[in-house]
């Protein structure tokens, strides 16, 4: 049984001061991985407060790149930074974590299809590891780099690695609907698009429609819960939204 976790970036860090680390959350969260009886994990985590300053502050985006080497490793660096904080607050809490820089392994071409090679992952967990991987940059044919955002490799994970369940611990407790309740379980895009921003919204990297529809394409059972559910989804519950 093998399991992909994605901690948000929103869960992690202090999402509105730069670069700083929401120790308490990361530690419940770490704690909670710890304490669970998961066979086989890989652990993904988003950028928050770390990775979307610099990026900004660099002007790259998922579909704009950039070729400076300083302002690419600001971006990069800040990430292997907050992976530090992640790395360390889940071997505190017992879990043989080791990290897989994403930045390293990943590229993508012309078009924006992104291949992340995933013999080290296999590797890494055969051997009793918990592979850790985040939001990074990535190398891109014309483009020089740019993003490659934490919820792109839980899918990519996903489809390699033929995983058995997605859990996406974010700063929400699961899809909300127009009255802000959760949905409980999505199968089909367009019965929840009215709710999500219809359809033709095309953002694939932070939208919670983009998100949806991307999770619905892999196959691949997954929950949107929030950081409170986090030991109820390692259990084998499914809190806040299954989309499968
Ligand atoms: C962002 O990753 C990575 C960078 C900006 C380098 P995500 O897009 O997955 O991060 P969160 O979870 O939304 O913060």
């Amino acid at each position: 049984m093998t399991t992909i976790l994605k901690l948000g970036g929103s869960v992690i860090t202090e999402k509105d001061v730069p670069e700083t680390v929401d120790s308490e959350a990361l530690a419940a969260a770490a704690g909670a991985i710890g304490t669970a009886d998961v066979e086989d994990l890989v652990v993904v985590h988003g950028g928050g407060s770390f990775g979307h300053h610099h990026a900004e502050a660099h002007a790259v985006t998922a579909t704009q790149g950039s070729q400076d080497a300083t302002g690419i490793y600001a971006i990069h660096d800040a990430m292997g930074r907050l992976d530090d904080h992640v790395i360390e607050a889940l071997q505190g809490a017992g879990v043989p974590a080791v990290p897989v820089h994403p930045f390293s392994v990943a590229s993508r071409n012309a078009d924006g299809e992104t291949t992340l090679p995933t013999d080290t992952i296999e590797r890494l967990r055969a051997e009793g590891f918990v592979p850790v991987l985040f939001g990074d940059v990535v190398v891109q044919a014309g483009a020089g780099a740019t993003i490659l955002s934490g919820d792109e490799i839980v899918v990519l994970l996903a489809r390699s690695l033929a995983a058995d369940r997605i859990g996406l611990c974010s700063g929400v407790p699961g899809v909300l609907d127009e009255s802000g309740a959760v949905i409980d379980r999505i199968a089909d895009f367009s019965a929840v698009a009215g709710a999500l921003g219809g359809s033709e919204a095309t953002d694939v990297t932070g939208g919670m429609a983009g998100k949806v529809r991307a999770l619905l394409d892999v196959g691949t059972p997954a929950s949107i819960f929030g950081p409170g559910d986090l030991s109820a989804f390692l259990a084998g519950e499914n809190p806040g939204t299954l989309i499968e």
